[in-house]
């Protein structure tokens, strides 16, 4: 079925600008240096026999608690889970009112040739964003990038516009 292109002139146009800083390795601070450092040895221990992309992340708390999480793959596969929320939902169960400040991401593979930074995928950003709202505070994400550059967002809703969030969902009814 062919649809005729709308052809009126919009009310109104909105553009949604996002943020984002790119760092070489040497500039990091010691502590994001750490904590990428973290997330890659997370990676290398990612169960990830049937993708062969092994991600790692690593979660810096507000009290200095640092959790780690790797993807892990199922045979079945939608059971598998992303690193990025293998690391965030342990850290919500064991620490569930210690606020997040940063998440670090990495990604790598033997045989799939990655020459660009891994952009989580849209379920682990919705995952990520529900508890900076939770928590009314920007969790910082970091993402190593290719060349020994890390790129920083300052929060995850820079890497969610328009998010999906309905306060409503919480109501009794
Ligand atoms: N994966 C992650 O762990 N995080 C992402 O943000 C994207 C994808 C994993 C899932 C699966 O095990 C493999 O990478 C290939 O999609």
């Amino acid at each position: 079925m062919y649809l005729e292109p709308i052809n009126f002139v919009a009310m109104k146009e909105n553009q949604i600008q996002i943020h984002y800083n790119i760092y070489k390795w040497e500039e990091l601070s010691e502590s994001y240096k750490n904590l990428m450092d973290l997330s890659i040895a997370a990676q290398q221990n990612a169960y990830a026999p049937y993708s062969n992309f092994q991600v790692g992340a690593a979660i810096l708390l507000e009290d200095g608690t640092i959790f780690t999480g790797n993807n892990q793959e199922n045979a079945a596969y939608p059971s598998g889970l992303c690193a990025e929320r293998v690391a965030i939902f342990a850290c919500s169960a064991q620490h569930p009112n210690i606020k997040i400040k940063v998440i670090a991401i990495c990604a790598n593979s033997e045989k799939i040739d990655i020459n660009t930074v891994l952009a989580p995928c849209g379920s682990c950003r919705q995952s990520m964003y529900e508890y900076e709202s939770k928590q009314n505070t920007p969790i910082k994400v970091l993402l190593k990038g290719v060349d020994n550059e890390v790129v920083e967002f300052l929060s995850v809703a820079d890497l969610l516009p328009l998010a999906f969030q309905c306060d409503g969902l919480k109501k009794v009814r």
